[in-house]
């Protein structure tokens, strides 16, 4: 226990003192920490020393353009992506239509650059406004088909959820109500693709390029005039908060 508290004593006077080094106080989002802290438990906020609060974006992050497309977002905000770019060149490989290799290029980037609970859900949301519906139905819909096989094309319960979540985890009913639901629906096998190419062992020696993809995505994402984050949509609230996530309002 001493030697926790130790850890999480160090970590946050390493936080602080690279706070400091900022013109701008940074006070983090409760999503942030919460588990980390008590989210119920109030903050204790050191002195301000007269600073601003940050209210753009945060310049530790890599300059994003005013306009920014899809691919800067890969190239500039999310973690590294080869899982995806693999996935969507099995599914090129595998004869896919260009619908399925976009939804595996895209079917992970709430975990790449945003949140992972309910990794799904908040992907296709953050593409609804872009792409055919097929698309973000798929993706939505991968997060539960997941976890249950389709022996007809070859799918098994991967042997990695036994690793990482334990040989007796069930997902929760949610979950195993959203998988009923996509066996009955018309898009149901444009969902069980993803689940088809997103293959764990990955070989770590093949790089696959983001430009590979450039025409399928011009082809098939609307990429508004305005930028992500600036056009308006019903999801530009959450390209913006992964542009400035430190924002304090
Ligand atoms: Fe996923
Ligand atoms: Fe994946």
């Amino acid at each position: 226990m001493i030697s926790v508290m130790t850890t999480l004593e160090r970590a946050e006077a390493a936080e602080r003192a690279m706070s400091e080094e900022l013109d701008r106080v940074v006070v983090k989002s409760v999503l942030y920490t919460s588990g980390e802290k008590d989210p119920t438990k109030p903050v204790v906020r050191p002195p301000d020393q007269g600073k601003l609060y940050m209210m753009g974006p945060d310049p530790r992050l890599p300059h994003m353009p005013d306009r920014p497309t899809l691919f800067d977002f890969f190239k500039y905000r999310f973690a590294p992506v080869n899982h995806m770019l693999q996935s969507a060149r099995l599914a090129q490989k595998n004869g896919a239509s260009e619908k399925i290799i976009l939804a595996c290029l895209l079917h992970d980037i709430a975990i790449a650059g945003f949140i992972r609970c309910d990794h799904g859900y908040w992907a296709a949301q953050l593409l609804e406004p872009y792409v055919d519906e097929e698309v973000s139905w798929a993706i939505r819909y991968h997060q539960a088909l997941r976890f249950f096989a389709d022996e007809s094309v070859g799918y098994r319960y991967p042997d990695m959820y036994v690793k990482l979540f334990g040989p007796d985890y069930k997902p929760e009913p949610y979950i195993e109500r959203a998988y009923r639901e996509a066996r009955e629906h018309k898009w149901y096998m444009s969902s069980r693709l993803i689940c088809v190419n997103d293959l764990y062992s990955f070989d770590p020696n093949v790089q696959v390029r983001l430009e590979e993809f450039t025409d399928i995505v011009g082809r098939n994402f609307r990429q508004p005039k305005e930028g992500l984050g600036f056009d308006g949509s019903p999801a530009a609230h959450i390209w913006r908060t992964i542009i400035a996530p430190t924002k304090y309002l």
